[in-house]
């Protein structure tokens, strides 16, 4: 009900014998024509209704109804200027007890306390009579009236909480009926008492095929059924919470449920039963499914990755001995058959077939980034303008190549190889994404990319980088195929046609340079690569590939070769004898330190192996120095060690030389490090 309703009659005031004859019909009206105990009977509470204009008062009709009633009754009997209703939660706490009526402060009018059965209702106000004279008068009339309208109110009141009451219940019953959860109820032996549409539709089951049974039939065979240990805690006032468990429906299907029980209590607040809500979770087990067996494939494909980086790794070693093996002999069998022999061509292919194999292997060892590299400091836009012609023959013709290099680009630290492995792989995707005529865009540039950039796209992180991207206008892809890409041996391509190897590389060589790539692609519109690789800040040294084309000749000088595996020690020897050195061969360590101390007036250069048993090339090196002060050392590996390099990059001033090498590789690594 509003509070302090202040409204202005409306009636036209009216004299005291009119106001009495007036009021006179109201109650005469009432009571004629009715029988004073059906009266009683039926309306005694709420017989205010009766009279006159609110006859219509319903039982249903709410307290303020009545109460707008009752104001417009008192309005058009008295015509009070002014009317003010005080609901009693806003009435003073010290109006006096008993008292039933107060003259205004103005003289003109009067108060009157509505109360009902010693409840307070408010005090309506009437002030300003228009009549002021009569106002005794008027009190004396309005003092029964009120008594009548508080019944009204306090019906009206009754009969709206009973209202709420059942409609609250009826909710409820309606909320019960149609969830799509099943309500169960039963007594504390398990047998069902009342059975929903939820439990229906959930389990199959009419209600009438449920009812007094127990819900052990729910339960699958062989299964253990949880129902009675539940119910027991419920019995002695234990809260049962919420299971999960598996249900079979009428039609012998298997559900996940969720079964929360709960105690049923009685008026008196005594146990006599429980409610079950119970909820399908078959689907949202099967999604929990889905998205663990998805995690776990992450999971296997990061070990996947792990796994292969660790055998490339592995085979690195073995492997790329034997194909140094191969390629120096074949490439010595060469020298001495003309091409005219018949062998000739043979040997060419062994050559070839080894040089194609030790591809794979480098690959394999830049994705596990694991290539031994040695950085240099260089101009990415001279880098790549020597490589143009290349990558030009490397795609067809018909595929336009554009290069825009941005000028003053700020220099990189990166093994001028990796570059390459870069651009190779990334031109070839893009040749291959490219049906017919095409083309592809290589671009430089410099970006700085702040802190608020990397918090809105994932992936980047801050600092200044020089960009290298590369774009083609052929097939892109879609999302699919963009999330799997740097996967090793992800590939679109036909069996003995890709690899899946090319782009888990050039992601190897980013990581291990510290930089990231963006992908932008759109099917049938193309792709970019952007490598963001980080800008170098230091002094830069001028970088120079060197191309030589003969191998150089020795000055007599006195090498020692130490290599457990026989055959690449007998190859170099083969190799640098006639290249004017001399060749003192140890296969270990130990071996290595007495020729040492035997010729150690001789000996200028230390040619070992990296990973060896006893002690590792690097502590060899050491303890032959000692030996043999001014002496250098070229270290070989298939692999990176870590005793020569950190986190696979080589150490200021390290000599290496990568395994396999060909006869020329080897003979320009000895002359530099001797000069
Ligand atoms: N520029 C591109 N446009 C469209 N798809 C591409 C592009 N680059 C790569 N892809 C897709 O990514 C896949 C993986 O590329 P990746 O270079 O790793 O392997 P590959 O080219 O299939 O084989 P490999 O490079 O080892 O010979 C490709 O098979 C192709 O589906
Ligand atoms: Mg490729």
């Amino acid at each position: 009900m509003a509070e302090y309703l202040e409204l202005p009659s409306k009636a036209i005031p009216v004299g005291l014998d009119m106001l009495r004859l007036n009021l006179e019909n109201q109650y005469v009206s009432i009571i004629r024509g009715q029988d004073a105990a059906a009266i009683q009977d039926r309306y005694f509470a709420d017989h205010f209704m009766v009279i006159d204009q609110m006859n219509e008062l319903l039982a249903s009709e709410s307290e303020a109804q009545a109460f707008a009633r009752v104001k417009e009754l008192f309005g058009q009997l008295f015509a009070p200027g002014r009317m003010v209703w005080t609901p009693r939660e806003k009435m003073s706490p010290f109006s006096a007890a008993g008292e039933k009526s107060y003259w205004t402060e103005s003289g003109r009018g009067f108060g009157i306390f509505f109360s009902h059965k010693g409840e307070d209702l408010g005090i309506l106000e009437l002030d300003d009579l228009a009549f002021e004279q009569y106002k005794e008068r008027y009190l004396a009339l309005a003092l029964p009236l009120a008594t009548v309208c508080s019944m009204a109110i306090a019906t009206a009141r009754a009969t709206e909480d009973r209202v709420e009451t059942q409609e609250a219940l009826l909710r409820a019953a309606r909320i019960v009926e149609s969830s799509d959860d099943a309500i169960i109820s039963k007594t504390l032996d398990g047998v069902i008492v009342s059975w929903n549409q939820g439990a229906k539709n959930i389990c199959g089951y009419d209600h009438d095929q449920v009812i007094g049974k127990s819900t052990s039939f729910l339960v699958p065979n062989g299964q253990y059924d949880e129902m009675p240990h539940l119910l027991e805690k419920i019995r002695t006032g234990q809260l049962a919470g919420i299971i999960e468990t598996v249900w079979k429906t009428r039609d012998e299907r298997l559900l996940n449920v969720s079964v929360q029980v709960s105690p049923i209590l009685c008026d008196k607040g005594k146990v006599v039963g429980a409610s079950s809500i119970v909820r399908d979770i078959t689907q949202e087990k099967q999604k929990i499914e889905r998205e663990r067996a998805s995690l776990n494939a992450q999971l296997q494909q990061a070990q996947k990755m792990e796994s292969v980086g660790r055998l490339a790794g592995g085979v690195a070693h073995d492997y790329n001995n034997m194909l140094g093996v191969i390629m120096g002999f074949a490439e010595m069998a060469l020298e001495k058959v003309g091409p005219e022999d018949p062998l000739h061509s043979d040997l060419i292919e062994i050559q070839s077939a080894a040089k194609r194999s030790t591809n794979i292997t480098r690959q394999l060892l830049a994705f596990a980034r694991k290539q031994t590299i040695a950085p240099v400091v260089l101009d990415l836009n001279k880098d790549v303008e020597q490589m143009l012609k290349m990558l030009q023959r490397l795609i067809r013709e018909d595929i336009d190549l554009a290069w825009r290099p941005q000028p003053d680009l700020w220099t990189v630290k990166l093994d001028p190889s990796q570059i390459d492995q870069i651009l190779v792989n990334l031109c070839v995707n893009a040749r291959d994404a490219i049906e017919g005529v095409g083309k592809i865009t290589i671009e430089t540039k410099t970006v700085t990319i702040d802190e608020s950039y990397c918090a809105d796209h994932l992936g980047f992180t801050p600092g200044d980088f020089v960009v290298l991207a590369v774009s083609d206008n052929g097939c892109g892809m879609d999302k699919d195929t963009l999330n799997k890409i740097f996967e090793p041996f992800f590939t679109t391509k036909g069996v003995g046609i890709g690899t899946g190897l090319g782009l888990a590389t050039v992601y190897g060589i980013v990581k291990q340079n510290n930089g990231f790539i963006n992908v932008y692609s759109e099917p049938g519109k193309g792709t970019t690569f952007k490598i963001y690789l980080p800008r170098f800040r230091g002094e830069s040294v001028e970088s120079c590939r060197v191309t030589v084309k003969e191998a150089p000749i020795g000055r007599g000088e006195t090498v020692l070769v130490v290599e457990d595996e026989p055959a690449i020690l007998k190859f170099i020897q083969k190799i640098l004898t006639p290249l004017n050195y001399q060749v003192l061969q140890a296969t270990s360590p130990s071996e290595a330190i007495r020729l040492a101390e035997e010729n150690s007036g001789r000996i200028s250069l230390l040619i070992t192996d990296v990973v060896m048993p006893e002690i590792n090339g690097r502590q060899l090196y050491i303890q032959l120095k000692a030996l043999i002060p001014g002496l250098k050392c070229l270290f070989m590996s298939g692999y990176t060690a870590n005793v020569i390099a950190h986190r696979s990059m080589l150490d200021e001033g390290v000599n290496f030389i990568p395994k396999p090498f060909s006869k020329r590789d080897l003979a320009v690594k000895v002359r530099d490090v001797l000069d």
